[in-house]
Order: structure tokens, then C-alpha cells, then sequence
């Protein structure tokens, strides 16, 4: 009885085990997944994909972009440009590296470059918790959630709240990382 216990209780383990694991790979592979209707061979399913998802692809492409951060504390890119003809701008943050949050999150906080320091200041004040950013702080045109590595996080931003006449940046608020994570926002035609 007792054998049988164990093995219960050794499959229940295997199995717990096993439904954690996939859950890891399926970040790495939604990608593949997601392009994968389109190779297919089925030239019926891939018409039909593409009339649909096409207008929807370039309209998120042109108003939509992705930035990659990494454990060696960088942004893949010093420029978000926005098109000004976007009522609203999707930015997906990546975090490619294996550190952990509290010691590697990184973030993307867009604000004016006059605010660009005391945002940043105060919200390492806010804490790991708060994401470091400041609680409804004004000054903040957006900002996304903090993230560690293997995650990714997305923020949509209504495009009016840039004004004409400002110059906007972007920058990561965790402690420290804005000496070397920090870029411009340019709104383009
Ligand atoms: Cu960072």
C-alpha cells in the first residue's frame, strides 16, 4: 500500500511536473505558432488568411513596435518612432535576458525630457512593487508594467497626449538603468 502511495504520489509529481514545463517553452514558441499559418500548404486556409490579416498586419505594423531589453542593461534601439498618423501606438517591451526582476526588470517609461529626471527619481522612490513608477504621476505619457527576463509586456498609448513643441524620451526607471537605457520618442509623418 504504501509502494503504491509513492507511486501515486511520484506520478503526481511527474504530472505536476509536466504541466509546468511546457508553460515555458510556449513563450518561446508562440511566435513559430503564430507564423506557422501562413506557411501552410493549403492554398485555400492561406487565402483566406491573408485577405483577413493582411489590412489588420500592416495597420498594426505602422502603429506598433517592438523593443528588446537584455541582462546587460540595454534597450536594442535609441529611437520610437511614432507615426503621427497612429491615433494610438502599441509598444511591446521584450526582455531577452535570464536575470530576474527585482535585480534585472527593466521598463519603458515615456515622459517630456524636461521631466525625464525627477520622473525617474521618484520612481525609483515608488519601489520593485509599484513597477517603479510614481502612482498616477502626470508627467508620465505612458509606461509599461516592469518585467524580468523571458517575459514581455505591451502598453497602448493614445497619441494626443503628445504635444507639438515637446521633446519626448523613453527610458527604463528601475535604479540606475537610465544611464544606459534611455532613448528618444520622435513623432514622425
Ligand atoms: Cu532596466
Amino acid at each position: 500500500m504504501k509502494a503504491y502511495l509513492a507511486l501515486i504520489s511520484t506520478a503526481a509529481i511527474a504530472l505536476s511536473a509536466c504541466s509546468q514545463e511546457p508553460a515555458k517553452p510556449a513563450a518561446d514558441t508562440a511566435p513559430a505558432a503564430a507564423s506557422a499559418p501562413a506557411s501552410a500548404p493549403a492554398a485555400e486556409a492561406s487565402a483566406a488568411a491573408a485577405s483577413e490579416a493582411a489590412p489588420a498586419a500592416a495597420v498594426d505594423e505602422a502603429c506598433s513596435t517592438v523593443v528588446s531589453s537584455d541582462d546587460a542593461m540595454k534597450f536594442d534601439t535609441a529611437d520610437i518612432n511614432i507615426s503621427k498618423a497612429c491615433k494610438t501606438f502599441t509598444i511591446t517591451l521584450k526582455h531577452v535576458g535570464k536575470m530576474p526582476k527585482a535585480a534585472m526588470g527593466h521598463n519603458i517609461v515615456i515622459t517630456k525630457t524636461e521631466d525625464v529626471d525627477a520622473v525617474d527619481k521618484e520612481g525609483a522612490a515608488a519601489g520593485v512593487d509599484n513597477d517603479f513608477v510614481k502612482a498616477d504621476d502626470p508627467r508620465i505619457v505612458a509606461h509599461t508594467k516592469l518585467i524580468g527576463g523571458g517575459e514581455e509586456t505591451t502598453v497602448t498609448i493614445d497619441t494626443s497626449k503628445f504635444a507639438a513643441g515637446n521633446k519626448y524620451e523613453f527610458f527604463c526607471s528601475f535604479p540606475g538603468h537610465i544611464a544606459m537605457m534611455r532613448g528618444n520618442v520622435n513623432l514622425v509623418d
